[in-house]
């Protein structure tokens, strides 16, 4: 696909082919680059040609650790990379098709192979997809295919697979830019999930940016993955950490949240839609409240971007984090967003290969962001599958998905709430996706056991948000949760189980 499209232009214009590594760089081009370091592109690139044909220009971000840079002042505050991504084109990545006319659920579900999985007998029915979200062909198929035309390490190579994967991986950057709306490629950040890039910030920007008598300011809706690391960091810092409480819907209290503001506060890190109740923060104003204050703001995306537009520009985040797997692509892949000047001003959080311009045993020149923060061979091919996974929400549309989600949401709270003995958690006017729960006389696990046998898949117990439970006297719940390729059907299934259950002796 991409590697055969049209290419940018190398800041040292038609000095590097694909058939000149950097191992193969003579000292008269290792001069000129030195020189070269820090311009702007050539205004006028060459014409640009595919990268096997000899004298091909060769893209930016092919090679990463090209040559000794002209070191100065401290280990991560350096000027940009010698072989930055600024001048990446997005023409490697093919435009997308419009969303196509109206949103037909039964065309979408069979895009999903595992939907036709029977599960003791029954039809599958995937209602678990706040814990993970099924994968369509689109996404199955782009992976076995890097594997079969593509796979090689990036930025290290002189050869033409080097070349199509490096384009596939920073072609899904592009992706990610564009589905997040973020201003650049530079602020893209692969990581393996959002915990590791919350992870990131608190270890890496919150490390130098946050100390004693510091302020972070969280949510009572936060997974354990946006209160554990912001407590390690307190607990180093001698910092303190706040919770905004939320009320009886399960919705942030905004007097109580901004009381909580003040001028040490340095960091707000809150979800975008909570994974245990659903209910949609409103993080724009949420955002620009913690802002009148001058504090950063990260925003956990992991449970909205499926659902809903994030865009970082429009909210205003600093940082925006999300997974893969939450989004139709693979585990072991996710995103940290953060403006480029932070990003830039953050030091690395891991040492290794990729990240480095320049390596001797008195110093290190560190990339600028992205590459700072991808040390080592990253995960190449699930960073791929995750941009045909974005491709693939993108041409069905997110206004249809969130129009189709949110008539599932009203058609199955409505029918859950006439079970007797049946109260649902979490009751926000802003709601996505979620159907918490819990049924009188059965236990959580119970209910989701039962449900298993008629071949439902939910989520039952704490789901890694105890603090969010705990508010409603509750150590767990039922989760139903949806994704666009659900159905009423689904719905019916789910409420007739349930329905069959109550109607039995209740086991405690
Ligand atoms: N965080 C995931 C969930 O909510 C695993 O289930």
């Amino acid at each position: 696909m991409t590697h055969s499209s049209l290419l940018p232009q190398h800041p040292l214009s038609g000095t590097s082919g694909l058939s000149a590594g950097p191992d193969a760089i003579d000292a008269g081009l290792l001069t000129q680059l030195a020189n070269d370091l820090f311009r702007d592109p050539p205004p006028n690139p060459a014409p640009q040609l595919p990268p096997s044909e000899p004298g091909a220009p060769t893209p930016d971000y092919y090679f990463l650790e090209p040559a000794p840079a002209a070191a100065t002042g401290s280990p991560w505050n350096q000027a940009p990379a010698p072989f930055g991504l600024d001048t990446f084109q997005p023409e490697l990545v093919p435009s997308l098709d419009p969303a196509p006319g109206p949103f037909d659920v039964h065309t979408v579900r069979r895009d999903f192979p595992i939907l036709a999985e029977r599960i003791h007998g029954k039809p599958l029915v995937w209602l678990d997809n706040a814990a993970t979200t099924q994968k369509p062909n689109a996404v199955i198929d782009r992976i076995a295919a890097f594997y079969r035309h593509e796979n090689s390490n990036i930025h290290r190579a002189a050869h033409d697979l080097a070349a199509r994967s490096t384009d596939a991986y920073e072609g899904a950057r592009e992706k990610v830019r564009r589905f997040l709306n973020a201003p650049s490629v530079q602020d893209i950040v692969f990581v393996r999930g959002a915990t590791e890039a919350i992870n990131l910030v608190a270890q890496s920007w919150g490390r130098r940016f946050i100390g004693p008598g510091d302020e972070i300011v969280i949510t009572w809706l936060e997974h354990h993955s946006n209160i554990v690391p912001w407590q390690q960091l307190a607990a180093e810092k001698g910092a303190r950490l706040r919770v905004a409480p939320i009320d009886e819907r399960g919705e942030v209290i905004l007097e109580e949240y901004e009381k909580l503001l003040n001028s040490r506060t340095r960091l707000v890190s809150l979800t975008h839609v909570s994974n245990a109740l659903g209910t949609i923060n409103p993080v724009k104003d949420l955002t620009a409240l913690a802002h009148r204050h001058g504090a950063k703001v990260l925003v956990d995306g992991a449970q909205a971007v499926s659902h809903l537009q994030a865009d970082v520009q429009d909210i205003d985040a600093d940082f925006y984090v999300f997974s893969g797997h939450k989004v139709f692509g693979p585990t072991g892949i996710g995103v940290l967003y953060g403006r480029s000047e932070i990003l830039n001003a953050t030091p690395p959080w891991q040492g290794g290969g990729n990240m480095i311009a320049d390596v001797t045993f008195e110093r290190t020149v560190y990339h600028a962001a992205p590459a700072r923060f991808e040390a080592g061979t990253g995960n190449i091919a699930d960073a791929v599958g995750l941009g045909a996974a974005l491709d693939y929400l993108s041409r069905l549309g997110l206004e249809n998905v969130q129009r189709h989600e949110h008539e599932l949401l009203v058609y199955g709270t409505e029918a859950l709430s006439r079970i007797p003995g049946l109260r649902i958690i979490g009751t926000a006017r802003e709601k996505a996706g979620v159907l918490s729960f819990v049924l009188e006389g059965h236990r959580p696990e119970e209910v989701g056991a039962a449900l298993n046998r008629e071949g439902i898949a939910v989520r039952s117990g704490h789901h890694c948000a105890q603090p969010a439970l705990r508010r409603f006297g509750l150590e767990a719940s039922v989760r139903p949760s949806l994704a666009l390729y659900n159905t009423r059907s689904d719905l019916d299934a789910l409420v007739a189980a349930v329905q069959q259950l109550q109607k039995g002796h209740p086991r405690y």
